[in-house]
């Protein structure tokens, strides 16, 4: 057992370091061959549990492409990659940011892992930190002044904002959108990935015919903002940016830095987190804000309220259904539902990534139980399958990209049985 132990971690430590471009890390070669945001704070998670130094780095070198409205992009493009699609003359954002990248944000998961990594070391971590916390807060800004509801949660303008590209979440708002004139393009993912797994084609024309548009009016929030074709609220984003101004704020409290600003954004979210519960089922789910109505999905995103700080008896009846359910639970998308598909990316598939949010999450708030069946059947998933982005739930067949940075992170973080001995 012992031995078997050392030789994953020693392998997901190898998958790290194969996918380091020196500073920073791309999720996996030839699907991703950029900088992703979350992806890169995971994989700074990782680094800590054996390179302090590496990790900050990695963390430096995403806040690098920060723009000066304080939006961190979804993706850096350090180095031009044709076999990727789409990108940096699609998104056209040259001269905005001091790097090239796409013109959205994602998730920012950013702030509790810098606060992981922080408490690991904090004699190395402080100055690093030091410089880091209004940059954080400038971003966290951002999503509060371009991204909130009326009622306070966070809304999504293209889904890979949300990092769930082709949730079921999306499917209204994105059937609202005539993707017209968006001219002849070649997808490349589907010649790395079985096109099963992928997003459809109508998928990708609409992501394309948002880029276009952000292209088109300079990705100036202002412009964009008028007659937003495309605006749901949802779950992914608003806990995750709940659990972060909470880090953030303890770190800037534990610095002596003021916090009234974030525990005021804080309040805010906390409101929108409950305008996202769905009038009869009571889970959370996603708002299509164009037309007022619940999208009345259960995601994985939904479970991640506890890693918001909220404990919800209604949420952890639904919890123990699920990892009843399905022999690797969670699934992406609700195993009951029609629209489940089970190795088809963010429609039905288990990450590894989201497991270990909703883990933490529970043992944060005491479901010590939960979390722990969570993390066994991850660990199972990951030793019986490999580092695989995602899995299938009934299954566990590995799907998607291998070698995936953001799994071998979690591995080494979260769900080896190493985590807790060093
Ligand atoms: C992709 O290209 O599939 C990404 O998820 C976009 O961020």
């Amino acid at each position: 057992m012992r031995k078997e132990k050392i030789f994953l971690d020693q392998k997901a430590q190898e998958v790290l370091e194969g996918n380091d471009k020196g500073g920073y890390t791309i999720p996996t070669a030839g699907l991703y061959p950029y900088q992703w945001n979350w992806d890169s704070a995971f994989a700074a998670w990782g680094f800590s549990v054996f390179d302090t130094k590496r990790a900050w780095r990695e963390i430096e070198t995403l806040f690098a492409g920060q723009w000066p409205n304080g939006m961190l992009p979804h993706i850096l493009f350090r180095q031009d990659d044709p076999d990727y699609f789409p990108g940096p003359t699609v998104w056209g954002t040259e001269g905005i940011g001091p790097i090239s990248s796409s013109g959205i944000s994602q998730p920012p998961v950013a702030a509790t892992f810098i606060r992981a990594i922080w408490e690991r070391d904090q004699q190395i971590g402080t100055d690093h930190l030091l410089s880091l916390l209004p940059k954080i807060k400038a971003w966290h800004k951002w999503f509060m002044n371009w991204r909130i509801s009326p009622e306070g949660a966070v809304f999504v303008t293209h889904p890979w904002e949300a990092g769930r590209d082709n949730s079921a979440d999306w499917d209204s708002a994105m059937a609202m959108i005539i993707p017209k004139g968006i001219g002849e393009y070649k997808r490349r993912d589907t010649s790395h990935v079985d096109p099963s797994m992928r997003p459809t084609k109508e998928d990708y024309d609409r992501y394309l015919w948002l880029v276009q548009r952000g292209n088109r009016l300079g990705w100036d929030e202002a412009r964009m903002v008028e007659e937003q074709p495309f605006a749901v609220a949802d779950p992914t984003l608003t806990f995750i940016l709940l659990r972060a101004n909470k880090d953030l704020a303890f770190m800037n409290k534990s610095l002596g830095l003021p916090t009234e600003e974030i525990d005021r954004w804080s309040r805010t979210l906390e409101m929108g987190c409950e305008s996202l519960r769905h009038p009869e089922s009571k889970y959370f789910n996603a708002i299509n804000l164009k037309s007022g109505e619940h999208t009345g999905y259960l995601t994985s995103a939904s479970f991640l309220c506890w890693y918001a700080g909220i404990s919800d008896e209604k949420m952890l009846d639904i919890l123990k259904r699920t990892l009843i359910d399905n022999l690797y639970p969670i699934p992406s998308l609700d195993s009951r539902s029609n629209k489940f598909d089970g190795l088809r990316y963010w429609r039905g598939p288990t990450w590894p990534v989201l497991n270990a949010l909703i883990g933490l999450g529970l043992s944060d708030m005491g479901y010590e139980k939960e979390a722990e069946i969570l993390r066994s059947k991850t660990r199972d998933l990951i030793s019986q399958n490999g580092f695989a982005e995602y899995f299938h739930p009934k299954t566990g067949a590995p799907g998607g990209g291998e070698a995936f940075s953001w799994t071998a992170a979690v591995w080494l973080a979260w769900a080896s049985p190493s985590v807790g001995e060093k």
